[in-house]
């Protein structure tokens, strides 16, 4: 495959040497865009030793075969590596300054960024909204590393591990398959479908996310360690796949930002808002999305006036009711009055223990509450609670298992941006195999 690998001018450019050489040992066909000023960390001559192809950086170099224009069309895929906040933004204008901005904007090829810089950098409200609309517009921005950045600084910003990148691309190289024709690759969270639309235009996706509070007086509640952050993803994927997206958002660690811009947000804090919200809402919705870690149970009674200590050192006894289960509940209504989302995705956190596997688990959850779609999140150390990282398997109940025809269950390892695209990709697959009516 023939991959254009552009670098930019930040420290990390050492890193995306070995990048290089990652491809090219792969047979991979590597030409090198540096930006002028990345010839600052790694000069010309190394690039070219590495790729075996010439190297230049503007186009005034090369005219008469129009490198730009050429390099562009003949891409598989466009890497760079390290994104800096400057080349995110200048690519965000759509600015063709230099050889590799040009190239950017002259191509449709797949395009995958791979941002470093300092924490504060990234999570600047400017190189946020850069991101989000780079993401919006189809353009794949990885997720970066925590760690140890170039001064005595730790914290999210650092490039990934080349073999990290690597791995990435060979999943963006693989050729699609059949059942995904229609739908984005993982990653990419919008592409045209044959008639040039995007798949979900005209579909309206309803997803909740982030946790619950059931209050117990007016200054206490029970709540959980949702961070929210898969189901605003799932969000942004599904409205980067061009549908109408409600989102209802129960507590979350960080509030909707700009890039949910043109998404329908509902606040609601408890089950039973959340149940009347997905009722309103999915009366007309084609897919609904269970993100949102619901509690099981609330207070029995609420205290009007805060629960005060008494004298005698007895601790209040809190009485538990179950809430509905509003995902079994949407499935239920729609087999009963046949109105409802064609598709409903529910979603399991399980841990397993030493009798069963997670996946069981999961299966079993699946055939409990009746959705079509399950996706399974491991929990474990340093899984799913509040990280960027995450593992799924989406496992299809066997109506949508015939459907879609495809190996089950699908399976992904990565950034949860990534995560969503490839729910979404599958919601919208079954979606698209069923009759039109639905
Ligand atoms: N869910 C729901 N209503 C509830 C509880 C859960 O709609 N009262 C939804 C969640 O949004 C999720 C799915 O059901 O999509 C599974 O949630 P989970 O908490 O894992 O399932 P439970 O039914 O609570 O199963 P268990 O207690 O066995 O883990």
């Amino acid at each position: 495959m023939r991959i254009v690998l552009g670098v930019s001018a930040g420290i990390a450019a050492y890193k995306a040497v070995l990048l290089a050489r990652l491809l090219t040992e792969d047979g991979h066909q590597v030409d090198i865009i540096p930006t002028p000023a990345s010839l600052e960390f790694v000069g010309r001559a190394t690039w070219e030793a590495i790729s075996g192809r010439p190297v230049t950086t503007s186009v005034f170099e090369g005219v008469d075969e129009v490198r730009h224009v050429r390099l562009g069309q003949e891409a598989d895929l466009i890497v760079v590596a390290p994104a800096t906040a400057d080349l995110l933004a200048r690519i965000r204008a759509g600015m063709a300054n230099d050889l590799l901005t040009s190239t950017l904007l002259a191509s449709e090829a797949p395009k995958l960024l791979v941002p470093a810089m300092h924490t504060e950098m990234w999570r600047n409200p400017a190189a946020e909204e850069n991101v989000s609309v780079l993401r919006e517009r189809g353009i794949e921005v990885m997720e970066p590393a925590s760690g140890r950045l170039t001064g005595k600084d730790s914290g999210p910003g650092r490039l990934p591990e080349p073999e990290q990148i690597k791995a990435r691309i060979d999943q963006l190289l693989e050729p699609r398959r059949p059942a995904y024709a229609d739908a984005p690759r993982a990653g990419t969270f919008y592409a045209p479908d044959h008639a040039g639309q995007p798949p979900l235009l005209g579909r309206k996706v309803v997803v909740t996310a982030g946790g619950t509070r059931e209050p117990l007086d007016p200054v206490r509640y029970l709540g959980n360690r949702s961070s929210g952050k898969q189901g605003l993803a799932l969000a942004r994927a599904a409205r980067a796949a061009g549908a109408e997206v409600t989102l209802i958002a129960g507590v979350m660690d960080q509030a909707p930002g700009p890039e949910l811009r043109g998404v329908e947000v509902v606040p609601v804090e408890t089950a039973a808002e959340l149940q009347g919200a997905v009722r309103i809402e999915t009366e007309k919705a084609h897919v609904l999305i269970m993100a949102a870690a619901v509690a099981d149970f609330r207070p029995a009674d609420y205290a009007a006036a805060k629960i005060k200590k008494t004298d005698d050192d007895a601790a209040p006894t809190i009485t538990l009711v179950r809430n509905p289960d509003i995902l079994a509940e949407t499935v239920q209504r729609r087999a009963q009055t046949g109105t409802g989302p064609a598709v409903i995705v529910g979603f399991a956190a399980e841990t397993g223990d030493e009798n069963t596997e997670p996946l069981q688990l999961a299966q079993q959850k699946l055939a409990r509450k009746g959705c079509d779609l399950l996706v399974l999140n491991r929990v474990g150390e340093n899984l799913v609670f509040g990280q960027e990282d995450t593992e799924i398997h989406i496992l299809a109940s066997e109506t949508a298992q015939s459907a879609l025809d495809q190996d089950q269950p699908v399976h992904f390892a990565g950034g949860k941006q990534e995560a969503a695209g490839v729910v979404v990709r599958s919601a919208t697959a079954l979606l698209s195999s069923l009759p039109p009516s639905t």
